[in-house]
């Protein structure tokens, strides 16, 4: 009974930044459908290794690794991939995840707070999608797991469509993955590569401690969110399964915003 509900059976999927936030409950959430997993990490390995221990003795899971790689670094990239390849034979899935804020006004940003953004954020998403094109090139179909060749699924953010005072690095950073993604949708479409996002809202993580640390500060961010809680990393964890599951074959280029409806700025409900 279980057993055939799992949707990801004999896929492998690469999550960079996975231990820790939305990361780790992708790759939980993808582990648990079934699929072997590479847990990206750049610091902590501990807690890496931990989750992919983690993954792997659970008997519904696919086998999970811990694969140190900063995916700024080209090199670094290359060789990720060049493990998992070696280890589990090819990769079906990957979720280009991992990302940081590095907030201040505009006139105080330094240009190295500038480039460290951009360079994870969106260099590190391009470098990732890229050697997965190459692996899914490469390896050909494979019928009998999926009806797709590869799935790409990027982690943006509310902040590709809202603009975000004081995190400018940060919100060009993510309105810029939507265009990777749409550009690698209408490429590589032909060849059944299927490229999407996940756009979350407000998820309790440790990037954004500070807005849900108080109730106060709790209070204040459910001012920006319709459905008036925030969200937790396995909101994002069950879309991705779908995401990369035949279930949504047929999505391709596609935002899919998982954000309680913060996109629907509910600052206007009394106002404007
Ligand atoms: C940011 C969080 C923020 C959320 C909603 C995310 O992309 O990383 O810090 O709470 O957007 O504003």
């Amino acid at each position: 009974m279980q057993k055939n509900k799992q949707r990801l059976s004999g896929q492998t999927c690469i999550v960079t930044g996975a231990n820790s936030g939305i990361g780790e409950a992708v790759a939980v959430a993808i582990g648990r459908d079934g699929a072997n997993v590479v847990i990206n990490y750049v610091s902590n390995p501990e807690i890496a290794e931990d989750i992919a221990h983690k993954i792997s003795k659970d008997c519904l899971c696919g086998e999970a690794i811990a694969i140190h790689c900063d995916v700024s670094q080209e090199n670094q990239v290359e060789a990720m991939f060049q493990k998992a390849v070696n280890h589990f034979g090819t990769v079906d899935i990957c979720v280009p995840n991992a990302g940081l804020q590095r907030d201040s006004p505009l006139h105080e940003m330094s240009l190295e707070d500038w480039n460290v953004v951009l360079d994870v954020n969106l260099t590190g998403q391009f470098l990732c999608a890229r050697e997965a094109i190459r692996e899914f090139l490469r390896r050909g179909m494979r019928p009998d797991v999926s009806r797709s060749l590869g799935k790409i699924i990027h982690m943006s953010s509310v902040h590709q469509i809202i603009p975000w005072a004081g995190h400018a690095n940060y919100a060009a950073s993510k309105g810029a993955i939507v265009m990777l993604m749409k550009s690698i949708c209408q490429e590589y479409g032909p060849h059944k590569i299927r490229c999407n996002s996940i756009a979350p809202g407000a998820i309790k993580t440790p990037i954004n401690r500070d807005a849900w640390k108080t109730p106060e500060a709790l209070d204040e961010l459910n001012r920006l969110i319709p459905y008036k809680r925030i969200g937790e990393p396995e909101d994002i964890g069950r879309v991705a399964v779908w995401l990369a599951s035949d279930e949504s074959e047929y999505i391709n280029g596609t935002t899919i915003f998982v954000d309680g409806g913060m996109t629907c700025y509910p600052g206007f409900t009394s106002n404007g």
